[in-house]
């Protein structure tokens, strides 16, 4: 029998056009502007190229205006406090609420998402985002009480889900008393339009939320202005690297939510009947247009023909068709340019010779659809394997063992979500941690909700959105204020300079220290190393690029560390301190040789120096992550993973409780480091692996390359093998950190030029550190189904 149409009535969302006759000014200061251009171009219906609307195209000084709204309506905002938030978050949700049915029919009509999905799905999470956070708002004081709001948030997002990815970015940034400025993606602005009107409906203070529309030259003037404090991007990886190139070195905060290239990984004792519908979620919701698709079918061997069969099958019943048409299962791609990317990288992967399969029904002519399309014997470095194509395709890989499926998984620059399918709930918990992603879905796919953080690994971006861990994104540490643009003076006053010159030095030549082992350097360079009066201390090597790149090979072979139990590692860091007590008085001489303080002050920065091993040690094993509340049926374990290899330049000053503050709280947390001691007094370093020998810490876990700061910098952040860097040291050095690092997506933490006094415990330790040193993934486990 044939399905008759079903056509979801658009009376409501017409007379919403017609209301503004189809003409869209700018939302600016809570009021509708013309843009100043005078500029505006179409938005059309996907599924049947009808032009719905004009848009305004914002330009630069538009851009500033918006921005000044939201500068102006900060302070007021901050002010009202977390309640004063929470009941407008909360009225938003409602509104939404009330009005669902127009903004579902709208956002289908303007992006060609089936009804079906915008009804159930969309809108449904836009509501629970504000819902969710209007919580968090009330919360704040209580529990974000060390952080406070960060400013004017300038806000990108794509056309997939242009409600939802509205939501994901205005509800947190409310909450944390932040204003906005949004700039919805050019072929989907109408729904924004639409929020805007709720805003005003809902009282909501001018220059709160501002929404600007335009193209990618608009969201550039966004992310160049002086006064947006933080960029929140969701987009391409393209983009996302051109946005960290275009920050680096100014200070703005910036989360980035990339591509992907996602495994759905099927074992073979799966439920093959669940999984092809866990399929149609992965890969046909949202006609493939979805950065987390589970684009990459990884089937075991023994039942891939098997459920490539049922695949082929339930292909050929689904029904592509108007967005409107409440009964059909796949709905028209965002645009023609779209479209055509699609055509051309399937022509790609069918001239690379991978097997090609399409349902035998046609698509309707009237609009830009594209029909399911399934990849079988794909070779994984074929380029429909590796690129991200956003439609409706679906890519199959076989593999043979567990250990297997896991390196085809990872064989990816992307790192967003993943899938596992298995009955076997021992083999999906073994998986879910080898998989680097920031979202583990075990036995479903594609379901989100505010409660849980989301975001990618490695070029996938990052940041979170959604739970506790999307907070801190819109958050900036209150002690941010209190650090000083310059280094901690130190007393010299009670050495005398010539007194110091006759002080014998403590004679060891230092070496590098790379792999558990001392090494020479590799150019057999070396540098002076003079107390503060300039006398002549020691030489220590120069490290070049080489040794950076056999550190960073050792610290990729030193994975026995992060194998570790927090408790195991807890009780390494302990004993490392209790052997730098036993050897305090040494260590107190060598920082009065380097930096000529007084024997008291050095015996403080030892002792402080102790305290913080303890400090991190502690938190070994009680860096917990959360159990999120999701509103399906699953407990999502957010749960933090050592970010991986890292960089860590020590800053200058405090030369072995500078080391000590950056050092530990990283290798606390699993991961392996390369460090860069401070280059005017890098001696507590090397005399530190001494300690290093007779501890338990595994060989390669600390790498200590000394030399030139920049020099070394500059070669780990661009080395494409660092996962993260940690940056102390001038202004410049952090913007080249931000700029070199863009081309593999690192985690950057750098100081801009500020500085922390490292005896100060406010300061100089924290969670904070622990949280860059970690990033969270989401793990879904089917819980109580
Ligand atoms: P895009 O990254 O160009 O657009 C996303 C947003 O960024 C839009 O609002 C756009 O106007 C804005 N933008 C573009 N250039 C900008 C710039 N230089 N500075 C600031 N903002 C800028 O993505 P596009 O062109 O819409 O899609 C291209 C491809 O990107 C897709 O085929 C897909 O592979 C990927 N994509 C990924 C998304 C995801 O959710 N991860 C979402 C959209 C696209
Ligand atoms: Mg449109």
């Amino acid at each position: 029998m044939e399905y008759g149409p079903a056509p979801e009535s658009n009376k409501e969302s017409v007379a919403f056009l017609d209301a503004h006759k189809r003409k869209f000014s700018l939302f600016i200061n809570g009021t509708w502007v013309k843009p100043s251009s005078g500029e505006y171009f179409e938005s059309i219906n996907p599924a049947t190229k009808e032009k719905l609307a004009d848009i305004a195209e914002a330009n630069e000084k538009d851009v500033d205006d918006a921005v000044k709204a939201a500068k102006k309506g900060l302070k007021a905002w901050a002010e009202i406090g977390g309640h004063g938030r929470a009941r407008y978050l909360y009225a938003i949700a409602r509104q939404i609420q009330k009005h669902s049915r127009n903004f579902a029919v709208l956002e289908s009509m303007d992006n060609g998402k089936p009804i079906r999905e915008s009804r159930d799905i969309d809108i449904p999470l836009v509501a629970r985002h504000f819902y969710h956070h209007a919580g968090w708002a009330q919360l704040m004081d209580t529990e974000m009480k060390d952080y406070k709001e960060i400013g004017v948030i300038g806000q990108i997002i794509p056309w997939n889900f242009p409600m939802l990815m509205l939501a994901w970015k205005i509800a947190p940034a409310l909450a944390m008393g932040n204003t906005v400025v949004l700039k919805p993606a050019e072929f989907t602005s109408l729904t924004a339009l639409l929020f805007a009107d709720i805003c005003k409906q809902v009282g909501l203070p001018d220059g709160v939320v501002n929404i600007i529309t335009g193209h990618g030259s608009t969201g550039a003037s966004l992310v160049n202005h002086p006064d947006v404090s933080k960029i929140a991007f969701t987009g391409s990886t393209e983009v996302g690297k051109i946005i960290r190139r275009a920050t680096a070195g100014t200070g703005k905060k910036i989360s980035l939510e990339l591509g992907g290239k996602s495994p759905f990984i099927v074992f073979e004792d799966a439920d093959l009947d669940s999984v092809v519908e866990g399929i149609v979620d992965a890969i046909w919701f949202n006609q493939g247009q979805v950065c987390c698709a589970g684009s990459r079918l990884l089937v075991q061997e023994s039942v891939a023909e098997k459920l490539y069969k049922k695949i082929r099958a339930r292909m050929e019943t689904l029904r592509v068709g108007n967005s409107l048409d409440k009964s059909i299962d796949i709905g028209a791609i965002v645009d023609k340019v779209q479209l055509k990317t699609i055509e051309e990288l399937v022509q790609q992967g069918r001239n690379e010779g991978n097997i090609c399969w399409q349902p035998s029904w046609t698509c309707p002519a009237e609009g830009y659809f594209y029909p399911p399309t399934l990849f079988t014997n794909v070779s994984p470095s074929s380029s429909i394997a590796q690129e991200e194509i956003f439609g409706p395709v679906l890519v199959a890989m076989s593999f043979r063992s567990h250990s297997e499926a896991v390196k085809l998984a990872n064989n990816t620059r992307y790192g967003l979500a993943s899938s596992i399918w298995t009955e076997n709930i021992n083999l999906a918990l073994d998986i879910a941690p080898q998989i680097k992603a920031g979202t583990v879905w075990i036995n479903c796919s594609n379901v989100f909700d505010a409660a849980s953080g989301f975001g990618g690994y490695r070029e996938s971006g990052y940041g979170r959105e959604g739970g506790k861990e999307g907070l801190y994104e819109y958050l900036k540490p209150k002690i941010d204020g209190q650090l000083s643009d310059k280094p901690l003076k130190i007393d010299t006053k009670t050495i005398d300079k010539k007194q110091a010159a006759l002080v014998p030095n403590i004679d060891r030549t230092p070496k590098l220290y790379i792999g558990g082992k001392q090494a020479r350097p590799d150019g057999g360079n070396s540098y002076d190393i003079k107390d503060s009066f300039g006398n002549h201390i020691s030489e220590v090597p120069k490290g070049n690029r080489k040794d950076i790149r056999n550190a960073v090979e050792a610290a990729h072979a030193g994975t026995s560390w992060a194998g570790m139990t927090g408790h195991a590692r807890a009780q390494v860091l302990f004993y490392i301190a209790e052997n730098l007590a036993t050897r305090a008085g040494e260590f107190a001489d060598r920082i009065s040789e380097m930096t000529n303080q007084s024997k008291k002050d050095a015996n403080k920065e030892v002792e402080a120096s102790i305290q913080r091993i303890y400090y991190y040690a502690a938190f070994a094993d009680k860096y917990d992550g959360h159990v999120h509340h999701t509103t399906v049926k699953n407990v999502t374990l957010a749960m933090p993973e050592r970010v991986g290899v890292m960089a860590v330049i020590c800053p200058d000053e405090s030369p072995l409780l500078g080391f000590i503050s950056t050092v530990i709280p990283a290798i606390a947390m699993g991961n392996s480091v390369i460090v860069v001691p401070s280059e005017t007094a890098p001696l507590s370093a090397t005399d530190f692996y001494q300690i290093l020998e007779t501890s338990d810490v595994p060989a390669s876990t600390i790498n200590i390359v000394t030399g030139n700061k920049e020099e070394l910098t500059n070669e780990l952040a661009k080395h494409d093998d660092v996962d993260g860097i940690w940056y102390f040291g001038t202004a410049q050095g952090s913007k080249d950190v931000e700029t070199l690092s863009t081309d593999n997506l690192k985690r950057t933490w750098v100081n801009y030029g500020k500085y922390r006094n490292w005896l100060d415990a406010e300061q100089g330790e924290g969670a904070e550190f622990l949280r860059h040193a970690t990033e969270i993934k989401n793990i879904w486990i089917p819980y109580g189904a």
